[in-house]
């Protein structure tokens, strides 16, 4: 990408990309938003929004493809522990917690089934978009369950018969409620942060980023 212009991954739709926005905003750099473009540049500084999956942030900043990432500690975990297991570079700088997208990850069972803890997992398929956040926690309890790896929809799976359970995010809790599941074990606490990629910045971006996080600090200091 340009050596002149800064680039930030933000999430395109989602619990995320109102936010992400606004906090831009906050610290004063101004977006033309055109709801159908991927890629955005800002009227104000040298600065390109580029607005994809939330999933694909990590990726993007660990392989350097982007400087910086708004992304949620879930999906950044997640992407880490892949792409451990397959030996690939898994590495990036974490500059900031922010206080924003705030969820969890749990497992969450058929309203009507009894659950007396996590031995109750034993032998089940669970369906989840977090398999190694799931199987680290599952390797970490003794249990042995079976994820089942679904991208979307996750909660739709126990009564389509494809699992016996769920592990996925919940924010307010009304996806599990209106599919007739309860949450029964939360196994991960997430909230977004801003990434930078591993390798160095060159000095003039590193400026531009150094001033930016400096804004992003006071916006956060306003809030609280
Ligand atoms: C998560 C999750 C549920 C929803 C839960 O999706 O998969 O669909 O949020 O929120 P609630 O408890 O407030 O109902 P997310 O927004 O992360 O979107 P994605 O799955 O498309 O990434
Ligand atoms: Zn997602
Ligand atoms: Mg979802």
């Amino acid at each position: 990408m340009s050596k002149q212009r800064l680039t930030i991954a933000v999430q395109k739709s989602g619990r995320l990309s109102k936010e992400s926005i606004k906090l831009l905003s906050a610290c004063g750099v101004k977006f033309n938003m055109h709801e159908a473009r991927l890629m955005v540049h800002s009227t104000s500084h040298p600065i390109d929004l580029l607005r994809v999956r939330d999933d694909d942030i990590p990726g993007l900043v660990m392989d350097g493809v982007v400087d910086l990432g708004l992304v949620g500690e879930n999906v950044l975990e997640e992407e880490s522990l892949e792409r451990e297991m397959k030996q690939q570079s898994n590495q990036f700088r974490s500059l900031r917690r922010l206080d924003f997208g705030h969820c969890r990850l749990s497992i969450a069972l058929p309203t009507e089934q009894n659950f007396n803890g996590i031995a109750d997992l034993e032998g089940l398929k669970i369906a989840t978009t977090y398999p190694r956040l799931l199987e680290r926690y599952l390797k970490d309890q003794g249990v042995k369950a079976k994820p089942v790896m679904l991208t979307g929809s996750v909660e739709v799976a126990p009564r389509a018969g494809l699992a016996n359970a769920v592990c996925d995010l919940v924010s307010t809790g009304a996806t599990l409620e209106a599919n007739g599941l309860r949450e029964q074990q939360v196994i991960f606490r997430s909230q977004v942060q801003l990434i930078q990629r591993a390798e160095a910045l060159d000095p003039s971006k590193q400026q531009m980023m150094d001033k930016l996080l400096a804004r992003i600090d006071g916006v956060q200091l306003a809030k609280e």
